[in-house]
């Protein structure tokens, strides 16, 4: 999948935005605060319908103003061409989202059609953070290659908003609610098993290839692990049978403490995804460098599984982290970069890029300056 070209109408601090990007790697350079890491949201809205961060429309539409639209040109590896816009308007809280003009009813369909991998600061807390971070990474890809995982997630937390509702207030006015729960377990077990099939069984496949880059950055022997912990307490993940009996029983089993803290103890949103190296803990055992080398490992083969499932390379976004990286790790991802498809490169300086690097024609380069972006012609970086 390719962004041929972007027009960004009133989006965070780009009034009026206008690029064409080239096929291949698109360096996105700028000082602090100028609007990079905005244009990268921007193509997250055109190719996810919305932000990667999580942030509201509300929130990314340009201050004072009353709408935004982001809209673009896309081609997939078949050459196939699309005319994609996504309109927000802040009277009626309503987003609308259109391919070659027409609307999609909804937005489950579009997620993943455009397949997306992002690689930014926030991506670190992946292996640093607690498991939430993590069932957000899994629900961002998963969701990118199965639009029924997609549907089933999005209900599961409509289902668990209203169990939790009813816990809650069957909490605080200290009545029995066993009757009310029961028709939202049934929902609450099927959609959840699922989740968890799924999400195990994404996992199994993810692993060779976790394990295949992670040896040819690391460039030694580590065995790089990852294991799916379900709160619905079954060791057998690869039979959804057995996932709802286990489901079943745990719901019976956690009922009393589930009505004395009025909320939900037992389901995917509190699953865990573990990551070792060697048997060990990444998150409490390993070294800065390895909780790097694991996160670059998951992002190499998300983007692998995402390309396998969609039938598609996926578009880059990779949010200033060349920085953080040191010169090896750094230099592995640029040859990847180059390798991959399209990508989309924000950093504060130019020099991440080895001066031999060829700005040709598929490779732009662009500066961020004050919400607005120029091209800058290959002649500027003829060393
Ligand atoms: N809704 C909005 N309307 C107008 N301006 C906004 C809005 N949201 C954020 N901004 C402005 O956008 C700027 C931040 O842009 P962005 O995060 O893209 O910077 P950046 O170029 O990525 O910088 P850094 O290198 O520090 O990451 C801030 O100056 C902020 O005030
Ligand atoms: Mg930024």
């Amino acid at each position: 999948m390719k962004i041929r070209e972007i027009h960004v109408h009133k989006f965070r601090n780009h009034a009026q935005t206008d690029a064409i990007f080239g096929e291949r790697v698109n360096a996105l350079l700028g000082q602090n605060g100028e609007g990079k890491t905005n244009l990268l949201e921007a193509i997250s809205y055109l190719c996810l319908t919305k932000s990667f961060f999580g942030s509201t429309d509300g929130i990314v539409m340009q201050i004072g103003e009353e709408r935004f639209e982001v809209s673009g040109e896309l081609e997939g590896d078949t050459g196939i061409r699309y005319h994609v816009a996504v309109a927000y308007e802040h009277a009626d809280n309503e987003k609308e989202f259109f391919i070659n003009r027409t609307r999609v009813e909804k937005f489950s369909d579009v997620v993943g059609q455009f397949p997306v991998v992002v690689l930014s600061p926030e991506s670190g807390a992946i292996t640093t953070g607690g498991p939430a971070d993590r069932r957000r990474f899994l629900d961002f890809v998963i969701s990118q290659a199965s639009k029924v995982y997609l549907e089933d997630l999005l209900e599961y937390r409509r289902v668990l908003r209203q169990r939790n509702k009813v816990l809650f207030d069957s909490k605080a006015s200290r009545t029995d609610a066993s009757d009310l729960l029961e028709p939202w377990n049934e929902e609450l077990v099927d959609r959840g098993v699922r989740i968890v099939h799924r999400r195990n069984l994404f996992l199994e496949e993810l692993q060779p290839m976790v394990a295949e880059s992670y040896g040819s950055i690391a460039g030694r022997v580590e065995n790089p692990m990852m294991r799916y912990e379900s709160s619905v307490g079954s060791e057998e993940l690869a039979s959804e049978e057995a996932i709802r009996q286990a489901f079943l029983k745990e719901l019976k089993r956690k009922a009393g403490e589930e009505k004395r803290f009025g909320i939900t103890l037992v389901g995917p949103h509190r699953d865990e995804l573990l990551l070792e190296i060697n048997n060990l803990g990444v998150r409490s055992h390993a070294s800065q460098g390895q909780h790097k080398t694991f996160l670059i490992a998951l992002k190499v083969a998300e983007f692998l599984y995402l390309q396998s499932k969609r039938n598609e390379r996926p578009i880059l976004l990779l949010d200033d982290i060349f920085t953080e990286l040191d010169e090896q790790r750094a230099e592995k991802l640029l040859v990847l970069t180059g390798s991959v498809g399209q990508s989309f490169i924000t950093t504060t300086s130019g020099s991440v890029f080895p001066p031999d690097f060829n700005w040709a024609s598929e490779n732009k380069r662009f500066v961020v300056h004050g919400g607005t972006v120029e091209y800058e012609g290959a002649r500027v970086l003829t060393h």
